[in-house]
């Protein structure tokens, strides 16, 4: 059984500590929050720490480390994980600017441990269906894609949080959006920001980040795209599609959360009847992406034995983050 630790022990890292409760050892916990630290060393049996530099100096075994810190210290605590020798499941996004998703990758060449991306959008029922279509160019040429998250992330959700803060979240397609904008890399490869607009209109005083944009894409083989993003869906998350327009066929993704298909018209072919998938994470209050991080972590334990290859490794975590950094930078 392979030892794993935790660092960042709020929300999504419960989703963590089960998955490896069922496939491995959680050994080691760590939090700046002494209570959240304790309460999950306690529901697991695990050790917990306050200081992540002070948990590398005691614990000698650890073999994984799943980092669950706000998106801004990803990368330190990825890098620090690395040089202890352990492997890292980092939460997305990978980092906040393209110069730490390099520190990441160098520190995971140095160590010669493994770097995953959680990118767990990628598992979707539809999306797996809609890179089948477009890996095997049953669509013809792309001719154009319209991406669309349409959620929900009121004051209460920023307040007393990292996820307004610019330092730590860095912007809301960081914290919200980047396993959306992951797939449009993975899907189609990255394109050329033409013009990007974002703004804060409903979260002034509770977030320095924005919460609205509008995005206009390019690809080199002349594709074009936009992204319309919001948490401002009026009470509730509404809307996460994508949808595809190609010489040979027609597809939307949709239902809140990519978990859907919602049309397809595709030249002598049918995507067959799709399974659900599994339901959307709850955090109490709002909800998020499809929780499909157990199929993250089967892929780490099949790398880690010698099965398969990493689903999403660092140099794609970064061409997201790229992606990102060019339209705040547009
Ligand atoms: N894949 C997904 O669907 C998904 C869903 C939610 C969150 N996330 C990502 O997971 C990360 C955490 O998000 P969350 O919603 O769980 O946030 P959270 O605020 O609930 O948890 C973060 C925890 O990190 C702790 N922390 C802060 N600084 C620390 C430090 N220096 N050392 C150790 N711990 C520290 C905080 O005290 C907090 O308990 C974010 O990057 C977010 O983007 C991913």
């Amino acid at each position: 059984l392979y030892s794993f630790a935790i660092i960042g022990c709020g929300k999504i890292s419960w989703r963590h500590a089960a998955l490896i409760a069922e496939r491995g050892k959680l050994a080691a916990v760590c939090d700046i929050d002494k209570t959240r630290a304790d309460e999950m060393a306690d529901k697991f049996s695990a050790k917990a720490y306050y200081n992540a530099g002070e948990m590398f100096t005691i614990e000698k075994d650890l073999q994984v480390v799943s980092v669950c810190s706000p998106s801004g210290l990803h990368a330190q605590h990825s890098v620090l994980s690395l040089k202890n020798g352990c492997h890292v499941i980092c939460e997305k996004p990978m980092a906040i600017t393209s110069a730490d998703c390099d520190w990441m990758m160098q520190a995971a060449k140095e160590a010669d441990r493994h770097l995953f991306i959680v990118k767990q959008n990628r598992y979707n029922p539809p999306i797996v269906a809609l890179h089948e279509l477009t890996a095997k160019g049953k669509l013809g040429r792309i001719l154009s894609v319209q991406l669309n998250c349409f959620w929900n992330r009121g004051p209460e959700y920023y307040k007393q949080s990292w996820r307004g803060d610019k330092e730590l979240a860095g912007g809301t397609l960081y914290t919200q959006f980047s396993h959306f904008i992951d797939l449009l890399c993975w899907l189609f490869g990255s394109p050329k920001v033409v013009s990007a607009v974002s703004k804060n209109l409903l979260h002034q005083g509770v977030s320095e980040i924005d919460d609205e944009g509008v995005v206009l894409l390019e690809w080199e083989n002349g594709a074009i795209g936009s992204i319309h993003y919001t948490v401002n869906s009026f009470s509730k998350n509404m809307e996460g599609s994508i949808t595809v327009f190609g010489e040979h066929g027609t597809v939307k993704v949709g239902g809140e959360y990519l978990n859907t298909l919602e049309y397809q018209q595709i030249d002598d072919y049918v995507i067959p009847a799709l399974n659900k998938g599994n339901l959307a994470n709850q955090y109490g209050g709002y909800s998020g992406s499809m929780s499909n991080h157990d199929k993250v972590y089967d892929n780490v334990l099949a790398v880690l034995a010698g099965k398969e290859k990493v689903a999403t490794s660092g140099l794609e975590g970064k061409s997201t983050v790229q992606l990102i950094e060019k339209i705040y930078n547009n």
